[in-house]
């Protein structure tokens, strides 16, 4: 586990997508909204996100090789209660492989005590209504739900909605 660097980006940009489409591919039919949003994922993603003030990524690295990363955006606001002073976590993926190494509470951890040192409130994300095993990690992590909505990059219309949580960082 540690923090990734601009080096990162060309490996992050390949295994990023291959996490991405080992969970979410079932949601999307039309392949070109499919391929817009895997490129979301990639190097050239990375290279913008990586270098920003306010973004923090963390990688997991197993036998040498980055297996999953976490990325958390410390200028973020949840867009139900819009609560002063909080994190996003937008992105959580680990390949299939490495289930149940709990390399996710790992990389978890990690941007809770670096969201705490910053002075932030809470942690906020989302997660596909769909993925019940995500949004029952994300409990046993303490989040909460606090609202939904629904996703626009080109889902399935019936498999758009998403449930958005929260937790506080205090006292963790
Ligand atoms: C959600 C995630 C970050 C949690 O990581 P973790 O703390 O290391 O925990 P695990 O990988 O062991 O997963 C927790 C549980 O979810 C299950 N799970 C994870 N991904 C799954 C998937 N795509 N389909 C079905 N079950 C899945 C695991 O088998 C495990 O079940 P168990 O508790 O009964 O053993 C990680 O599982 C992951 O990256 N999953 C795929 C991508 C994803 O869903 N990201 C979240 C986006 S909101």
């Amino acid at each position: 586990m540690r923090r990734a660097t601009l080096d990162d980006a060309p490996e992050l940009g390949f295994v990023a997508p291959v996490a991405y489409a080992e969970a979410y591919g079932y949601l999307w039919q039309r392949p070109q909204a499919y391929l817009n949003h895997l490129q979301t994922f990639g190097e050239h993603s990375f290279r913008k996100v990586l270098p920003s003030a306010h973004m923090r990524v963390w990688v997991a690295v197993v036998d040498d090789r980055i297996a999953g990363f976490l990325s958390m955006n410390l200028a973020s606001t949840d867009p139900i209660r819009h609560a002063p002073n909080g994190a996003g976590l937008p992105r959580i993926y680990l390949l299939s492989q490495t289930r149940g190494m709990k390399l996710g509470r790992k990389l978890f951890d990690r941007a809770l005590r670096s969201a705490e040192t910053a002075g932030k409130a809470y942690l906020w994300l989302d997660v596909m209504t769909s993925a019940d095993w995500a949004f029952k990690t994300y409990l046993d992590w303490g989040f909460l739900e606090v609202g939904r909505r629904f996703f626009g990059g080109g889902v399935r219309p019936e498999l758009a909605e998403m449930i958005v949580m929260a937790r506080p960082i205090k006292g963790t």
